[in-house]
């Protein structure tokens, strides 16, 4: 029997932004999987090309038009090639992305990817096909259940989406919605799937993930509920989760990181601002020195904790002083690793509509030179302090190298050997080098 063509048809997908939208692609990917549909990684060979979108800044959601302009020839010398625009972009832009970027047949949102099917089966050849609906029914409910093949030792699976926090400066709660958290019995099968098929290591992702609560048995279950259930499972040896906000840390969560063994000793709390002012005006309704105080907490639970931050520069009204404040917290805190951006006023947010007391760009890019010194040094000084320890790495790609083989330590340090492991492995590793974006080491036998 020859093969139909719904079977040979090829599906381009690129993703920017954060990890959900790394997780969304792999579940738009198996969705489309039932429309005949198999990935390739060049948009050159694709009958169907998916943008997975970010938001998140202006940057971001630009790049993402002079992207869909690369693919105008694509289009002209193949008008049977379907082109989407899926994630938060397609959320807040909608039908305007079809208006700018004629040649878009399908613009589908975050909430809505599982009717990617009837879309894809709907848009091409003049017609278009748009749906970012926050639905009442659940996505993952409704999405079919994931392939069976073996999958990479780490994976990222989705807990939590959307933020009720509102801070002043975020599109998050416009774009994801309001908070939702799926229920644990599903989050417990997907990872015993994951498991199965070789996953020895998850990370639990939400938009703010430490919110999470779940329907479980008994009520309702918070994160440190859920991560101890996950340890139980066997064969999965390490439980991440990102990312947090400091408000929700509460306390058996950060019990959980001096007594289960599973959670890694690594955690994403971003701050934003060392300044109170500054953490006022974006709403973040915590102080910098309970932030301080919340990490102490933290510390006592997990000494050897590696913490990592999200900061934003030049948010509207930052002073010198307030900036001072922030770098001060940078010091005060000592991150393994973080992250800093400068101010981008999304629309729609309470911060860009106010649109004051913007703070000159030269500055603002003065101080996020500033702020990413001070980080990298940091970066740098944790890394260097590996050296002549043992870390646990969970091997996970073959390295550059002849017989070299990379991996994460458990403070998420990529780390390579030319030892004899496998991809899967859990080794003892002996730190002896500290290079500019990864440690060297040698097996412990
Ligand atoms: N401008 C700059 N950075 C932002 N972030 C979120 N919104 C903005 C914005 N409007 C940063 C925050 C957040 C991270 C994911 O992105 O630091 O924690
Ligand atoms: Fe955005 Fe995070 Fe604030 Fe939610 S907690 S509004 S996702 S920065």
């Amino acid at each position: 029997m020859s093969e139909t063509p719904s079977n040979t048809k090829k599906l381009y997908i690129k993703t920017y932004g954060c990890q959900m939208n790394v997780y969304d692609s792999e579940r738009m990917a198996e969705a489309l999987g039932g429309s005949g549909y198999t990935e390739v990684s060049s948009p050159e060979e694709a009958d169907m090309i998916l943008l997975n979108t970010c938001h998140i800044r202006e940057k971001a959601a630009e790049k993402v038009y002079s992207e869909l302009g690369r693919y105008k020839d694509l289009k002209i010398a193949n008008p049977d090639l379907k082109i989407g625009v899926a994630g938060c972009v397609a959320q807040a832009e909608g039908e305007e992305i079809m208006r700018r970027q004629p040649m878009v047949d399908l613009v589908v949102g975050p909430q809505s990817y599982h009717r990617l099917p009837e879309l894809e089966a709907k848009a091409g050849h003049g017609q278009k096909a748009l749906d970012t609906d926050f639905p009442e029914e659940d996505k993952f409910e409704k999405l079919k259940s994931r392939p069976k093949a073996k999958r990479a030792p780490a994976a990222f699976l989705t807990v939590q989406e959307g933020c009720d926090k509102f801070c002043a400066f975020c599109v998050v709660p416009y774009t994801r919605g309001a908070e939702v958290s799926r229920p644990v019995d599903r989050i417990l099968t997907e990872a015993r799937d994951l498991v199965e098929r070789g996953v020895r290591e998850i990370t639990l992702l939400g938009q703010n993930v430490n919110a999470y609560h779940g329907a479980g048995e008994g009520g309702t279950w918070g994160l440190a509920r859920l991560i101890r259930e996950l340890a139980k499972v066997d064969g999965l040896e390490r439980i991440r989760f990102t990312t947090s906000h400091p408000n929700d840390m509460e306390d058996d969560l950060i019990a959980a990181h001096g007594d289960c063994e599973k959670l890694m000793p690594y955690l994403h709390l971003p701050v934003q601002s060392g300044s109170d002012k500054i953490l006022k005006a974006m709403n973040r309704k915590h102080t910098a020195e309970e932030y301080l105080r919340l990490i102490e907490r933290i510390r006592a639970a997990r000494p050897d904790i590696a913490m990592s931050g999200d900061f934003i520069v030049g948010f509207p009204g930052e002073t010198d002083q307030d900036f001072e404040d922030t770098m001060s917290l940078v010091r005060e805190v000592g991150y393994g690793s973080a992250f800093s951006f400068k101010y981008s006023p999304r629309p729609g947010t309470p911060a860009a509509e106010k649109g004051d007391k913007m703070v000159d760009p030269d500055v603002a890019s003065e101080r996020l030179h500033r702020l990413q010194s001070l980080i990298t040094e940091q970066q740098h000084a944790f890394q260097d302090a590996m050296v002549g320890r043992e870390v646990s790495v969970l091997f996970e790609r073959k390295g550059r190298l002849p017989g070299q083989m990379v991996g994460k330590s458990e403070y998420l340090h990529a780390v390579h050997v030319t030892d004899d492991v496998a991809v899967g492995d859990i080794q003892r590793v002996r730190i002896i080098e500290s290079g500019p974006n990864s440690l060297g080491g040698v097996l412990l036998r």
